[in-house]
């Protein structure tokens, strides 16, 4: 069974990876944190509380940051046009959902759920990372005890979809994500070289709603919008790019990786590019040296993963 704290910014595709979290056998979700990312903290927390509402999700929300850990860094606009104002396609979603948060913020619930469950805790972390970031300054200790960190974050040897380099989770807040990549934990790193491959259509989706089950209609409804979205990109279905995250924990042999040290480009053109020095390549001295070798999936048998979401869910 994989403990799995999901650090998440709800979010459509982080929807859909939360119900899968939620209903797959083998995973024990033991605790949500939010962070800001695809809309506001206040709504990301909030839909969080909804989801949890609506799908009997009995783990804790911890709600998280709403900034970026580096403060000097500029003031952030929501994709309100992917994931729409709302951060749940438009789909109606009361102000305020009456379920209580855990009382801590999420960097100290993170800490302190890692700290009563050492070695046994994989966090998923598939917003910002800046939550990871503040439990790692806070208690640089849990990277000892972390079973393993997997995220949806960065692009290596494909485009970026926030500028040509860069990935949303990672462009949205560099700083954390060179703390996280550079930890010495290990982070498995899922990123649009899989994610963007990943798509699940409309139809599919849809045909699966139609079965009858509640939690599985809200989340087709939910969706409508990140799809029409996805209409420059996919025909008519949307990347599951969070959810990719969440199936490596339970069927990592569906994923082909390299390993490799990883820093993130803080600042100027290229800010929030990720960058791999893959193990073995040698390069004069600098900034690789001394790193940990973390894994980058490079492949994924993508039908795969697309079947074993619609299974679970
Ligand atoms: C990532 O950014 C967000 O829009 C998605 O939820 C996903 O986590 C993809 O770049
Ligand atoms: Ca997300």
């Amino acid at each position: 069974m994989h403990k799995v704290i999901y650090d998440t910014d709800p979010g459509v595709d982080d929807a859909m990876a939360l119900l899968f979290l939620h209903r797959h056998p083998d995973v024990d979700l033991i605790g949500i944190t939010t962070v800001f990312g695809n809309a506001s903290i206040e709504a990301t927390t909030r839909n969080a509380l909804f989801l949890k509402r609506e799908w009997n999700i009995s783990a804790p929300v911890a709600k998280g940051t709403g900034t970026t850990i580096d403060p000097s860094r500029k003031e952030i606009d929501w994709p309100t046009f992917v994931h729409g104002d709302n951060g749940l396609g438009n789909i109606d979603v009361p102000e305020m959902v009456d379920v209580p948060l855990d009382p801590r913020p999420a960097y100290r619930f993170i800490v302190d759920t890692v700290r009563a469950n050492p070695g046994e805790v994989t966090l998923v972390a598939v917003g910002r990372m800046t939550n990871l970031a503040l439990a790692l300054k806070e208690d640089p200790e849990i990277a000892k005890l972390v079973k393993a960190v997997v995220i949806m974050g960065g692009n290596f040897y494909v485009p970026g979809n926030v500028s040509p380099v860069a990935e949303a989770n990672i462009h949205g807040d560099p700083e954390a994500a060179d703390i996280v990549l550079t930890a010495p934990w290990k982070v498995v790193v899922i990123g649009l070289d899989v994610t963007a491959v990943t798509t699940m259509s409309r139809r599919y989706l849809a045909a699966a709603a139609a079965e009858g089950d509640k939690a599985v209609k809200l989340l087709n409804d939910l969706s409508q919008f990140y799809i029409d979205f996805y209409a420059h990109a996919v025909d008519d279905g949307m990347m599951v790019h969070d959810s990719c995250a969440c199936v490596y924990v339970v069927a990592p042999e569906l994923f082909s990786t390299i390993t490799g040290s990883v820093r993130v480009v803080c600042g100027g053109i290229a800010d929030g590019q990720t960058i791999v020095k893959p193990d073995g390549r040698r390069f004069p001295p600098g900034d690789w040296d001394g790193l940990p070798s973390q894994i980058v999936c490079t492949g994924v048998e993508s039908q795969k993963v697309i079947g074993l979401l619609r299974e679970t869910l």
